[in-house]
């Protein structure tokens, strides 16, 4: 949501100008060596920005492309999912998840989200492939719902907190699926696994993950930008011949792919900005965990959860309140900018409405989808700033609270007249 301007210090959702002009000598020198190298497509920056990205996530490859949602496809189709394929993910995520498994040839089927974390719910998950799931003459795992084969889940690490991965991988591994994080809003999140007895990187627990790189994520370019990471070297090879028209070797063209490149001059701007992603992501915590400490006394708001098995990133932190629709409006009021990440589902959108899902079939990413408020976050925000947000939420509840009791009263009276 834009703000008033007519406030004065308007306090902005996102400030992608001041990371930018903090950085300006160390960015504009990357154009001035691309400039002078006239080596805008792959190359060593390219190259050099992938494997820092790689060591970044703890994962052995990284392969830059054009977009997560190019990576989230690579990711897939290199790990073998099948055109006529169901992937398996849920409604509560941004509409690129799921046509990055369209543009793969497969059908999303969705699964519920967890109540607390609003990631995909590992109960939920494995209600889907007992009940939902049948298994064929063959051996394959079908969905009863399509008649097809479920071959790969995609969990998505929303607003920067990884999902339960331990038993989502280990579902995936008794019904043989295959695991694709969608890490694009996760850059460096991590997850403490149980099963391996340690605390482990977005991007690095799938067969392959993928990451965004648009301008206001965590890590964003100053443009379109991608990445897929997986520890498999002929999963790394296989988005690598994707990404580039199905070759290796020039004009040599193994399988039909895509035009899906990262620039030169995009990865150079990337690798100056990964040197300082760990000090924005602890900021960004840092930032999470004030408006935590100035919301968490304020009962009509739900602030996010974070599990003592992850430390998330807060690629956004979200809240969710009863009357989100006057909150919002409130806050603009106040040159307050907020957002809603997002605000219908995907089983009832529009686009996929052949999939034939009816309101009511995941009530938990119904119910969050009708609360939730993305807060002004970002890693160079002032606390004195979130202070006034926060100032300004208590207003406003504490205003329509006063309206509910002045309401009773008014109710109670007119019961009183009547009895
Ligand atoms: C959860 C999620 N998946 C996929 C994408 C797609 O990334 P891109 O916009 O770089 O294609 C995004 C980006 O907004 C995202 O938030």
């Amino acid at each position: 949501m834009s703000v008033s301007t007519s406030v004065p210090n308007p306090i902005p959702f996102l400030d992608l100008v001041t990371p930018h002009v903090e950085l300006e000598q160390e960015l504009t020198a990357v154009f001035r060596k691309a400039l002078r190298s006239a080596g805008f497509i792959g190359g060593p920056m390219v190259e050099e920005f992938e494997k820092a990205f790689a060591a970044f996530c703890d994962a052995s490859h990284s392969v830059a492309v054009s977009s997560g949602t190019d990576a989230l496809r690579f990711a897939l189709m290199a790990s073998g999912v099948k055109p006529g394929d169901v992937v398996v993910t849920v409604p509560h995520t941004f509409i690129a998840t799921t046509e990055a498994i369209s543009q793969a040839g497969a059908l999303p089927e969705f699964v519920d989200i967890d109540e607390r974390t609003y990631n995909m719910d590992p109960a939920k998950l494995g209600e889907y492939l007992e009940k939902q799931c049948t298994v064929d003459d063959a051996g394959t795992l079908v969905s009863r719902r399509s008649g097809r084969p479920v071959t790969a889940v995609v969990p998505v690490h929303l607003y920067g907190q990884m999902a339960d991965m331990d038993p989502i991988l280990e579902l995936a591994e008794r019904y043989r699926l295959v695991v694709i994080e969608d890490a694009c809003q996760a850059h460096g999140a991590e997850y403490f696994s149980r099963k391996h007895n340690r605390w482990m990187k977005a991007g690095s627990m799938g067969r392959a993950a993928a990451f965004s790189f648009y301008p206001g994520k965590n890590l964003g370019a100053c443009g379109e930008a991608g990445a897929a990471t997986t520890n498999d070297a002929g999963i790394a090879k296989h988005m690598k011949m994707l990404r580039d028209h199905g070759q290796a070797t020039k004009y040599y063209h193994d399988i039909e792919g895509y035009n899906g490149r990262l620039d030169a001059i995009q990865a150079g701007l990337l690798h100056v900005k990964l040197a300082h992603l760990a000090k924005w992501n602890a900021q960004r915590r840092e930032r999470a965990a004030e408006y935590n400490r100035l919301l968490v006394s304020t009962e009509s708001v739900a602030i996010p959860h974070e599990p003592s098995s992850s430390r998330a990133v807060y690629h956004l932190y979200v809240i969710c309140v009863e009357d989100r629709e006057g909150l919002m409006a409130h806050l603009k009021s106040a040159g307050i900018g907020t957002g809603i990440h997002y605000p219908i589902p995907l089983h009832l959108q529009k686009a996929y409405a052949a999939l034939n899902y009816l309101k009511g079939d995941f009530p938990v990413a119904e119910k969050v989808a009708a609360g939730i408020v993305s807060l002004p976050m970002f890693p160079q925000l002032a606390p004195e700033q979130q202070s006034r947000v926060v100032e300004e939420i208590i207003n406003f509840t504490s205003m329509t609270a006063r309206k509910c009791v002045e309401a009773d009263v008014v109710s109670l009276g007119a019961e009183n007249r009547t009895a």
